[in-house]
């Protein structure tokens, strides 16, 4: 009897499903540059909608399929001829560069017209045509429905900035390859064309390197974990974390194709000199004292460096650089250099016979140990200029006197290294942990609203408030390539608490990152309220007090 009661309830609400309809709304995050709504009949997508795309952009044709499955149940069908009751994909480049020439054009631009017959996508490239779809994507309503009407509209979309990422640490803590993949869906959802994996750290080495296989096999691993804050108390957990948890270059390769279908490029980081305690526990001979070092079961920043006055380091160095060239096709690749305290190489002899070699003496502005980073970071830079690489380093590398071509800075502490390297005419990434650390809390009551975290406080209002190009002359605004979150995961041990800690504040970056107009914050907020139904139907964990606190 029961069954049969279910039964019927199943096929009445399929009933209902199917005569039900919404309509779209246009109004997502990000919003989109111009959104012209026309004075004619909208469009009504159904059963029978079906989708054209040229030879470009058949994978974003299934994309859109797929994503309107989710939504009313029916797969449309995918063909190369326009029809009425269509969405129709192309790529056409001629549409965007015009009046400018292709090499100056604003990259990665759409447009997409709706009238009654037809909903009509057209983009500069096949990432375009995927913006595009993740604008209609957005638009859709988010509770099941199987049939939407969608207004006549034109809209013209192009992102403010060329570089969009999030960085994932996922040295302190691991993420498997299906949560990576995840990972790369959420920064899709907002439009995000970079994802900076940091792969290394004191805590856990998490990439295969086919010359030194004991870096995953064995540097991977940590004894155990400091537990809570270590400020306040020591106690460890005496559970080793880390066995397995790294990335096989096969999954490598995988992931870097997922992220590929969805126009996003994998930058790797490999952290240096500092951060390399994983790695100097399998190879102590790298070190300024040989040693022993153990993989860190602590948090915070070493006095152990690798030693750059030994040659074999260098020569470390490049050989894990050459494998994860060969990994990542990205023209960008992270090499770290923050964090790196100076006393081991004061102490060192062959940091001091390198100094003294190379004639690198004390100025006002810098120690001699401080020229040796620069020196490092230099050779590192100009080895990779020989394979096409561009170097990104956080914000230290700027204090070296020879900044090389192929170096850009990214601007973790605070603003001022993203400033002062844009009046350098040195191109810059602006990570500011004031505005752009999600691992920092985002509530001033943590306690009551959100697990332990390092602390810090940037509610996603602040988020929202930054001017990437704040202070710098309009004659130097091009050298902001555009801006990036930071997930560093020391008190982050779950997927769970991951996504609580970037969502919402990833949608407030992703309208820093792509929007041109003016801000207001209180649109965003209610435009973000209807978002966050998407987050719900996709299940991505939020922090959802943000729609109800003061
Ligand atoms: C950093 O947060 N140490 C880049
Ligand atoms: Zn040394």
């Amino acid at each position: 009897m029961k069954t049969i009661d279910l039964a019927a309830i199943s096929v009445l609400s399929l009933a209902i499903l199917a005569c039900s309809s919404a309509d779209a709304n246009y109004e997502v995050v990000p919003l989109p540059q111009s959104i012209e709504y026309q004075d004619e009949e909208a469009f009504t997508l159904n059963s029978r909608t079906v989708i054209t795309s040229d030879d470009q952009c058949q994978k974003e044709a299934e994309f859109l399929a797929e994503y309107i499955e989710e939504l009313t149940g029916f797969r449309c069908k995918i063909s190369s001829k326009e029809r009425n009751n269509s969405i129709n994909l192309c790529v056409s480049p001629a549409e965007f560069y015009c009046n400018v020439a292709e090499e100056e054009a604003v990259k990665e631009a759409y447009k997409i017209t709706v009238n009654k017959d037809e909903v009509k996508i057209v983009g500069d490239s096949p990432a375009g045509v995927f913006h595009a779809v993740q604008t209609l994507r957005k638009s859709l309503p988010s509770q099941k429905t199987a049939k939407v009407q969608l207004k006549a509209v034109q809209i013209q979309d192009y992102p403010r900035f060329g570089y969009r990422s999030t960085l994932l640490d996922v040295s302190r803590h691991f993420f498997d390859v299906d949560y990576i993949k995840k990972f790369i869906d959420l920064l899709a959802l907002h439009n995000m064309n970079y994802f900076h994996w940091h792969l290394t750290e004191d805590q856990g080495w998490r990439i295969e390197i086919k010359k030194y296989p004991e870096l995953a096999e064995k540097a991977s691993v940590r004894a155990q974990t400091v537990i809570g804050r270590q400020a306040e108390h020591n106690d460890y957990d005496g559970t080793p974390y880390g066995e397995g948890c790294y990335y096989t270059q096969e999954q490598v390769k995988e992931i870097v194709q997922y992220a590929k279908d969805r126009h996003i490029n994998i930058i790797p980081e490999i952290d240096m000199p500092g951060h390399m305690i994983a790695a100097l526990s399998v190879l102590p001979e790298l070190g300024c004292t040989g040693g022993p070092y153990k993989v860190w079961e602590r948090w915070g920043v070493s006095d152990d460096l690798l030693c750059v006055g030994k040659d074999a380091t260098m020569d470390f160095c490049k050989d894990v650089l050459n494998e994860i060239c060969e990994l990542f096709p990205c023209n960008y690749i992270h090499i770290g250099g923050d964090e790196c305290p100076k006393n081991r190489w004061a102490e060192c002899p062959d940091c001091q016979k390198r100094i003294k070699d190379l004639k690198l003496h004390k100025t006002k502005a810098k120690s001699p140990e401080e020229a040796l980073q620069g020196w490092f970071t230099r050779e590192i830079c100009d080895y990779l200029a020989q394979k096409g690489k561009t170097v990104i380093g956080w914000d230290e590398v700027l204090e070296g006197e020879n900044i090389a071509d192929n170096l850009v800075i990214m601007s973790w502490r605070g603003s001022a290294g993203g400033i002062i390297a844009a009046k350098r005419e040195v191109p810059a990434i602006m990570v500011p942990n004031d505005y752009l650390y999600f691992d920092y809390y985002q509530t001033d009551n943590p306690k009551e609203l959100e697990p332990l975290g390092i602390g810090g406080y940037v509610p996603i209002e602040k988020v929202y408030s930054l001017d990437p190009t704040a202070q710098i002359p309009q004659e130097y605004h091009s050298y902001i390539l555009g801006v990036q979150a930071n997930l560093w995961t020391e008190y982050i041990a779950t997927e769970e608490h991951l996504e609580h800690m970037a969502l919402p504040r990833m949608a407030a970056l992703s309208e820093l990152q792509w929007c041109e107009r003016d801000k207001d914050y209180e649109d965003f907020l209610n435009r973000l309220r209807t978002f966050a139904q998407l987050y719900d139907r996709l299940n991505y964990n939020y922090a959802k007090y943000i729609f109800t606190q003061e």
